[in-house]
């Protein structure tokens, strides 16, 4: 036996006692009661108190309420001995907080499953324009998604903004489903050395020239690696292709930013964009429910 142990089996058994001694301390002045102390005055006559004019006659208390206050202490022990009520002793019924809770929960699951289950009947698209189903899925975006994406999905560097529609993976729900059930590894690999001396400035140069601006390096040099290294990816005009999820190049959207020198890091270090498999964590339906939210946050 631990220190706690004793101190608990000690501290339940002085609860115990003060219980029990209060609830026949209850039943001693009931029966102390019972009859009053002036047995010399008959029975209905007056004890000769007055109160405003309101006089105390000897008169027992009536049965019926007397009855009803030993009911209230045998509740009391049937009750205390039903439940846990004594120290830790386990109750009759085998009630327990842990297990109502749980018998509610699994209730609440039962019930919502059942919605689940409806709304994974309906197209994505379709629930997508219901705003009761959306408001749901704002908050399984909230408790699964919000930590990289955002609690307003608009992402952060190297987490891509789910409201607009620059897409890497593509937009349609079920792109989208496929990206939450199987996850998403971006693989841009490290092409510094590859490319050389000024290969990184003049490549840098030429990205930036799909977009309209232009770098510190030669953009014409850079055209040619481009097309030798980088097109089987971006696509030779640098619009980007969705079956691997290479970025489209030409927009003023980023994922890991636009600048000279991010881009220059890109090249140089690679980027490994990691997007987690979720088929572990969360059941088909719900999956359903997110991607139709997801969906739903640029249509
Ligand atoms: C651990 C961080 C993390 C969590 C949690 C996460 N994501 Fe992602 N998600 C990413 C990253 C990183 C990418 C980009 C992957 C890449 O670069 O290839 C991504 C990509 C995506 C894409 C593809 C976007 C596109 O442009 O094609 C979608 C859709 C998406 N996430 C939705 C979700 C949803 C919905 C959840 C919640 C169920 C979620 N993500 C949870 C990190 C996360
Ligand atoms: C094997 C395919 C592949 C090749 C080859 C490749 N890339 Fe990428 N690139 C990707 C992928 C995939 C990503 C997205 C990485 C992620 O999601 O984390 C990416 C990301 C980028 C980004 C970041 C875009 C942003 O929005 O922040 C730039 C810039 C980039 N690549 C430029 C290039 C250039 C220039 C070359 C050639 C020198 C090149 N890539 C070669 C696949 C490739």
């Amino acid at each position: 036996m631990n220190e706690t142990e004793f101190t608990q089996g000690w501290v339940n058994g002085a609860i115990i006692a003060i219980v029990v001694i209060n609830l026949l301390g209850c039943l001693w002045l009931l029966w102390w009661t019972r009859k009053r102390p002036e047995d010399s005055v008959a029975e209905g006559e007056s004890l000769g108190h007055s109160f405003d004019g309101i006089e105390e006659l000897n008169n027992p208390l009536p049965r019926w309420w007397l009855n009803l206050f030993y009911l209230t202490i045998a509740f009391a022990f049937i009750y205390l001995t039903l439940y846990p009520g004594w120290g830790d002793a386990k109750g009759l019924l085998g009630w327990t907080s842990t297990g109502q809770w749980e018998t509610e929960v699994e209730k609440a699951d039962n019930r919502y499953n059942r919605l689940f289950e409806e709304w994974a009947q309906v197209p994505m698209a379709e629930l997508a324009g219901n705003a009761e189903v959306m408001k749901t899925g704002q908050r399984l975006f909230g408790n699964n998604c919000a930590t990289c994406h955002g609690s307003d999905a608009r992402g952060n560097m190297g987490y891509p903004n789910l409201t607009d529609d620059d897409w890497l993976y593509g937009g349609s729900p079920e792109k989208i489903k496929q990206t939450l059930i199987n996850g998403r590894a971006g693989q841009m690999p490290a092409l510094g050395p590859a490319l050389g001396e000024n290969g990184v400035e003049n490549v840098t140069a030429y990205v930036l020239s799909l977009s309209g601006r232009s770098g510190s390096g030669d953009a014409e040099a850079g055209k040619e690696k481009f097309t030798m290294m980088c097109a089987a990816c971006h696509g030779a005009d640098g619009k980007g292709n969705q079956m691997l999820g290479a970025p489209n190049l030409t927009d003023d959207t980023w994922l890991y930013g636009g600048s000279e020198s991010t881009i220059m890091e890109t090249l140089n270090q690679g980027r490994q964009g990691k997007m987690p498999s979720f088929k572990d964590q969360l059941s088909p339906e719900k999956i359903h429910v997110l991607s139709a939210y997801v969906y739903s946050l640029s249509n």
